[in-house]
């Protein structure tokens, strides 16, 4: 194991360490250090299952181990497979002390999530992130949850883990469409509030798309650092933890009109932020060239920097209106008023949001 980057969520009682490191999901004794009771829940997918299944579950052999392994995609994120979850877990008289462990992306670490924040009202969690997306944003700060058809994330918990172990040679296996999501979520944190570190990404893109470690590190170190910060300061979203969902709005829309996983999450929320940059342009808070330094970081990151134009406008207006930001009816949209500084602003008529979107769609 070489070394291992550790620092936690200032969360009160609830505060929980963050590993980034090479060689952690095999670690017996780490794991350990974060399972409660005897009984254990290893929950992944068909894909990551032959992947690190076996290490993981040789690391939790000590302990009473069951693995539930869910169809992959984003398809599947919906109260169905949680279902399964829940049979499994009284089938196998789970009870109140036993751990679920998430081994896998976003998609299994927000279903694993959402069924330890319900089962018997609540159990113990643990989060082992492998795509990129995942280490630098799902696996950090509680949200849990699966899609309805009408709309993402819609139903859903905070809950938080024991602890997050993001293993970074899990990375190595990914292909280069998922590294390419995680990066668009690295470059949203450098655009909500930390212009360097957004910088520092334009110079090192290459090497985060050719998987060089030492960057890939400093990447999800950083990522993981701010959105800690952001979730200790506002865990359950009264406020600026809204400014992590820079683009979401205008993502969530995208992949909900395609149907769930034909866009991946990240490659919405590249063009969503995008629309966000542009709608940000035509109030005067960016400028023509900030506007061209974004789209241009997400192009070399191969990333989409603008929606499916084949979506109609109501559709696209209506699939944004199903967003956990609207309050009392009023969309409220993450802006930019610089690179690396974010605002929530819900004063955006809606003639003028509809004018907006409908350029986007029919350029
Ligand atoms: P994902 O979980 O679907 O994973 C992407 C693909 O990579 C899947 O096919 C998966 O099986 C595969 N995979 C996973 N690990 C692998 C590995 N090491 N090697 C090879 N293949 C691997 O998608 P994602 O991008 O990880 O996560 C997206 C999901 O996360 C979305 O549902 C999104 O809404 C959610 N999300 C949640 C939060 C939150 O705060 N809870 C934040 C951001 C995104
Ligand atoms: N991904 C947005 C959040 O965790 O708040």
């Amino acid at each position: 194991m070489g070394q291992v980057t550790t620092f936690d969520v200032e969360l009160g009682e609830r505060s929980y360490p963050i590993f980034i490191g090479s060689g952690l999901i095999g670690k017996s004794d780490l794991l350990a250090l974060y399972i409660k009771g005897k009984q254990v829940l290893l929950v992944t997918n068909t894909l990551v299952d032959p992947l690190y299944g076996t290490t993981v579950g040789s690391a939790l052999s000590s302990f009473d181990l069951r693995t539930a392994v869910l169809p992959d995609g984003e398809r599947y994120k919906t109260i169905e497979t949680v279902t399964t979850l829940f049979d499994c877990l009284v089938k196998e008289k789970f009870d109140r002390g036993c751990t679920i462990v998430a081994l896998g992306g976003g998609v299994v670490g927000d279903i694993a999530g959402f069924a330890a924040a319900c089962y018997q009202r609540g159990v113990n969690f643990v989060q082992i992130p492998t795509t990129l997306l995942a280490q630098v944003d799902s696996s950090v700060g509680g949200k849990t949850g699966v899609n309805h058809p009408l709309g993402k994330n819609m139903i859903g918990a905070f809950y938080q883990p024991q602890c997050v172990i993001a293993d970074t040679d899990t990375l190595m296996s990914l292909d280069d469409r998922q590294l390419a999501a995680g990066i668009a979520e690295v470059i949203k944190y450098g655009l909500i509030r930390d212009e360097r570190f957004f910088g520092w990404i334009e110079t090192n893109i290459e090497k985060l798309l050719s998987r060089d470690k030492e960057a890939l590190v400093l990447a999800i170190e950083n990522s993981c650092r701010m959105k800690a910060e952001i979730v200790a300061l506002d865990e359950r979203e009264a406020g600026q933890r809204a400014l992590l969902n820079l683009g979401h709005t205008y993502g969530h829309a995208i992949e909900a009109a395609l149907g769930y996983g034909t866009w991946l999450h990240g490659e919405a929320v590249a063009a969503g932020t995008c629309m966000a940059a542009r709608q940000s342009r035509s109030m005067g808070w960016l400028s023509g060239g900030e506007v061209e330094r974004i789209e241009s970081l997400f192009r070399r990151a191969k990333l989409p920097v603008s929606p499916p134009v084949d979506i109609e406008v109501d559709q696209f207006l209506e699939l944004m209106a199903v967003d956990k930001k609207v309050m009392g009816g009023v969309q409220r949209l993450i802006l930019l008023q610089g690179i690396g500084t974010s605002v929530v602003y819900s004063e955006l008529s809606r003639k003028d949001l509809r004018k907006n979107i409908a350029a986007e769609l029919r350029p």
